[in-house]
């Protein structure tokens, strides 16, 4: 039995998602909110298609690897929800097993016929949509449920929404777990760096010790080697090994019943082409480390993120100064914001069933939005930090060509030997996820927790 079968945890996951789920119920005045998983689609004149992701609404109550195309649920008060499951007689495929370990938690009723679903869930809907009452149908598509339906009311989405960023234990223990599997695929690619392997041999590797499929992963990997990681989210994976290995880094996470981690580690090269350069690049892992530790020391329930976006580039200006890659006071650096073309993208983001989690700028559940400040548009999570959010830390450290031309013309005090240098090991990320203790008990570190157990 692994700690997710124990009842008690899946008791508490349902009883926190009926309750929140009644009250935007209550909130919004409908008499039910009906979600439906999805159906696969296919590539444009092709019978091929990505692989089928369903809505992450559906994740949240089902958490399962596998849930069917065609599901649909049917939330209300007062009363557990209903779920329709698709279980088509299929000799091209596998059905996809029904959750019969949560007929506790929900009625589900089982139809090999897709109309004969269809049939009853219109039957079900109708019934709460007597009188002036209203159902929400949130889906991808209208295609499957009666026309009075509302489709995707944003009231109810921002609600729903907003509330996902903070976890059941239920949700923590499959982050855990995904974070011990990607913390496996590390260990496993950093080894195959360690003896030369191409971009595609570690993310092989990665591969085969975190159990993923490709189609599992959370995100495609990042597996960059060279000026690569200069390439925050690079897409490629050369075959054959580099002729030399100046650094890697590598983002990869791990998915379990849709959950994700989102890891990322940078690693000096077995065969530098500068020694010098080696040693440089070695000095500000270490800088970036100790950075990353203090950025996350500072994450607390009520924290600010955007503060702490402006508290890593202060962090920046300082250890560009300290290295000599700048050639001003940090006070300066940080002033004209001369460090954020070494680090263009935000400090972290929400994490759960996706790996950028929704919600990451709203301020409630009415759907206010806070925008980034402008210096830092790429910065996906300007809510006010509260308990139990899992969120990621990852500042970065990059030389980035294109993005350093412009300072070149503009003059800026940067130190281009220096730069020159560097740039062949593209740059640094140093990435974890964190879930959010109560104040004064610090934070849950999952990957660290995680590449100590593995
Ligand atoms: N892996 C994508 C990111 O770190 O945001
Ligand atoms: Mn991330
Ligand atoms: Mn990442």
């Amino acid at each position: 039995m692994t700690n997710t079968d124990q009842p008690t945890l899946l008791h508490a996951h349902y009883a926190t998602l009926q309750t929140f789920w009644e009250s935007v119920l209550e909130r919004t005045g409908f008499s039910a909110i009906v979600l439906g998983a999805g159906s696969q689609q296919f590539h444009f004149h092709d019978d091929q298609g990505p692989a089928f992701r369903p809505n992450p609404l559906m994740v949240q109550w089902l958490a399962k690897q596998h849930i069917g195309e065609n599901a649909w649920l049917v939330v209300r008060q007062g009363t557990t929800p209903t779920l329709f499951f698709h279980q088509p007689d299929d000799f091209w495929h596998a059905a996809t097993p029904a959750p019969m370990h949560l007929s506790t938690h929900m009625d589900i009723q089982v139809f090999a016929d897709l109309d004969a679903l269809k049939g009853r869930l219109v039957q079900e809907v109708s019934k709460h949509l007597e009188g002036k009452h209203r159902v929400a149908q949130i889906s991808e598509r209208d295609d499957a449920v009666t026309d009075r339906c509302v489709l995707n009311p944003p009231n109810v989405i921002h609600a729903l929404h907003f509330q996902r960023a903070c976890k059941t234990e239920y949700e923590l223990t499959l982050m855990r777990q995904a974070s011990e599997q990607g913390a496996r695929g590390h260990k496993a690619a950093e080894a195959a760096f360690a003896s030369g392997a191409s971009e595609f041999g570690i993310h092989l590797a990665f591969l085969e010790a975190s159990s993923m499929n490709e189609w599992q992963l959370p995100y495609g990997n990042i597996v960059a080697q060279n000026q690569h990681a200069s390439l925050l989210h690079y897409q490629y994976q050369d075959r054959k090994p580099a002729a030399e290995m100046n650094s890697l880094l590598i983002d990869a996470g791990a998915n379990v019943d849709g959950y994700a981690s989102d890891i990322t580690r940078t690693y000096v090269g077995p065969r530098c082409y500068s020694a010098e350069a080696a040693s440089l690049f070695e000095a500000l892992l270490v800088r970036m480390q100790d950075h990353q530790n203090d950025l996350i020391n500072q994450v607390t329930p009520g924290a600010n993120y955007v503060d702490l976006q402006a508290a890593m580039h202060r962090s920046l200006a300082n250890i560009l100064v300290d290295t000599n890659l700048l050639a001003c006071s940090a006070d300066e650096a940080f002033d004209t914001e001369l460090t954020v073309p070494f680090c263009p993208h935000g400090l972290g983001h929400l994490l759960g069933i996706q790996v950028h989690d929704v919600g990451g700028q709203q301020l409630d559940i009415e759907g206010h939005v806070a925008p980034p400040p402008a210096p830092y548009a790429s910065l996906r999570l300007t809510r006010p930090l509260t308990e139990d959010m899992v969120i990621t830390v990852e500042p970065g450290l990059y030389f980035i060509s294109m993005l350093l031309k412009e300072k070149r013309a503009a003059n800026a005090p940067i130190n281009w030997s220096l730069v020159e240098l560097l740039t062949r090991f593209g740059g640094i990320r140093i990435e974890d996820n964190v879930r959010l203790l109560p104040a004064g008990a610090g934070v849950e570190n999952l990957t660290r927790d995680a590449f100590a157990k593995v």
